[in-house]
């Protein structure tokens, strides 16, 4: 078996607020990403796809299709914009790293129609990084 990955960035802004929370409890449990008119990150994406290769094209999946449809789902949705206000899939939630993720597997997951979907990565910058393996994750590598 194969793991293939994708990988792109882009900047948005958010805000980590529960909405029934006041500020200081926002503040006390989300940190700087509380700040009440919001802040960037720049994100990295890192979508992998499980799977045999085809020995008539001697790929798992073509990167090029991928990448298309990783830009076309989430890129051009969530690039340069807020993600508590501006993405309709995001609504009603908190938009951490992992809800992140979480989100953006249940969009994908749809689309990939070549291997199946292993992964989805979204790191806040270079250091906080936040990988869902799916609701049936059927084995974590690291
Ligand atoms: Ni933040």
């Amino acid at each position: 078996m194969f793991l293939v990955k994708i990988r792109m960035q882009f900047a948005a802004a958010h805000r980590l607020a529960r909405p029934d929370w006041t500020d200081e409890q926002n503040y006390a449990l989300y940190g700087k990403c509380a700040n009440v008119n919001g802040h960037g990150h720049n994100y990295v994406l890192e979508v992998a796809v499980a799977g045999d290769v085809d020995p008539e094209t001697g790929m798992v999946v073509n990167f090029y299709d991928l990448q298309k449809v990783v830009e076309h789902e989430i890129f051009e949705k969530v690039d340069h914009r807020n993600l508590n206000a501006d993405v309709d899939f995001l609504q009603g939630i908190v938009p951490t790293a992992e809800n992140l993720a979480k989100r953006f597997w249940e969009v994908l997951e749809p689309h990939i129609r070549q291997g199946r979907l292993y992964s989805v990565t979204v790191a806040e910058g270079q250091s906080n990084i936040a990988t869902y393996f799916g609701p049936q994750p059927q084995q974590v590598v690291f």
